[in-house]
């Protein structure tokens, strides 16, 4: 499958296509496996109030049972939609943490928000390393 367009319009409606085809789309570089991982933030925009098919494609290819997702999107004024609904379909085994919508860029208090996520998330020592 080709990547999707740069054009807006364009990516539009091959994301409209995508989701009502419920289509799998290859994702490039994907790790071997997560094995090491036992958080992940799945972070993405919100496509058709929804997430992009390559996420579905990317919660398919590995195993979350026993794995907490920790999931973030930006948006243009449809928060999550139906996004956690899909995450928890296609990865049911995993635990979902707190999540964290953006509005487009995410604005002046965009770092501050972050750092409440994350600390809501008792992610804030690792990710200061
Ligand atoms: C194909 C497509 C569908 C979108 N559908 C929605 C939507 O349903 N609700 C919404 O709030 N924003 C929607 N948006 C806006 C994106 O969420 C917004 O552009 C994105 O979060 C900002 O990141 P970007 O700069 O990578 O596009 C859509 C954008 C695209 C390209």
């Amino acid at each position: 499958m080709p990547a999707y367009s740069d054009d807006y319009n364009t990516v539009l409606m091959e994301a409209q296509r995508d989701q009502h085809a419920q289509a799998r789309p290859e994702i490039a570089g994907l790790p071997e496996n997560i094995d090491d991982y036992d958080t992940v933030l799945l972070g993405y925009p919100n496509w058709w109030a929804s997430i992009p098919m390559p996420i579905a494609s990317f919660l398919e290819a590995f195993d979350f049972a026993g794995k907490r997702i920790v999931p973030f999107c930006s948006h243009g004024g449809g928060r999550f939609g139906q996004s956690l609904t899909a995450i928890a379909k296609l990865a049911p085994e995993s635990a979902m943490g707190q999540g964290l919508s953006i509005h487009y860029s995410g604005g002046a208090t965009l770092s501050e928000d972050v750092a409440a996520w994350l600390e809501a998330n008792q992610l804030s020592g690792e990710a200061r390393g």
